[in-house]
């Protein structure tokens, strides 16, 4: 099994990561290669942000390693919180709080339909490729659900039967979720040489 390093601090990915490439990778987490820093995310885009994460570890640490950024994107809003998600309700904003400002600010719109994106960025030696997944949704009007993490209690997949990521077991939202895609084709890439860089579009 290859090992690979998953730029991120964030333990809900890693288990999400490690459950999808089970058996084919074998996933680092920045802990395990003894990195503690908060790698800054300045760029304007989530490939911007992806790039910058997987290009500092393999500069500061030597890893071949992948790194993701996630966005969701309302279209009542104009695409927002989009790049801005982790952070839409201020700097030092939990979950909690950017669900209740997005819940708000979508207070009387009709319209409700969402996205997830995600990009991956993989670095291998000098080579960098980016890997995007897609999921199309729905912002609901309160939350559903205990599992997942972040927006996924208010987020229900139109591809699904109208329950959130929150009320769906893990597998149930990997088989559909923007990272799951961007996984699958990361994966692909990796085992097949396939550059299929883009899933789960409309
Ligand atoms: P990042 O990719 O960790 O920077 O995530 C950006 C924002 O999107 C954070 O607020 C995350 O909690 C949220 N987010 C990322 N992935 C998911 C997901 O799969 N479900 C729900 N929220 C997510």
């Amino acid at each position: 099994m290859k090992d690979i390093v998953f730029a991120t601090n964030n333990a809900h990915k890693l288990r999400e990561l490690r459950e999808i490439t089970a058996g084919v990778l074998n996933v680092l987490s920045l802990a395990d290669i003894n990195c503690h820093e908060d790698i800054p995310e300045t760029a304007e885009t989530i490939e911007g942000n992806a790039q910058i994460k997987a290009n500092h570890i393999k500069e500061h640490y030597g890893y071949d390693c992948f790194a993701d950024d996630t966005g969701l994107e309302v279209d009542a809003l104009d695409g927002a919180p989009g790049v801005y998600s982790a952070r839409y309700a201020g700097e030092d904003c939990n979950s909690e709080n950017n669900i209740d400002l997005l819940l708000r600010n979508l207070e009387g719109k009709a319209d409700r339909s969402a996205r997830f994106r995600t990009a991956i960025a993989l670095r291998i030696g000098n080579d960098i490729s980016i890997f995007e997944g897609v999921v199309e949704g729905k912002i609901l009007t309160a939350r559903h659900g205990t599992g997942g993490f972040g927006y996924d209690s208010v987020f229900a997949p139109v591809e699904a039967d109208g329950r959130s990521f929150a009320e769906m077991t893990p597998d149930e939202k990997n088989a559909i979720s923007h990272r799951g895609r961007a996984t699958s084709a990361l994966v692909d890439y990796l085992l097949h040489g396939k550059l299929n860089t883009t899933y789960g579009e409309k």
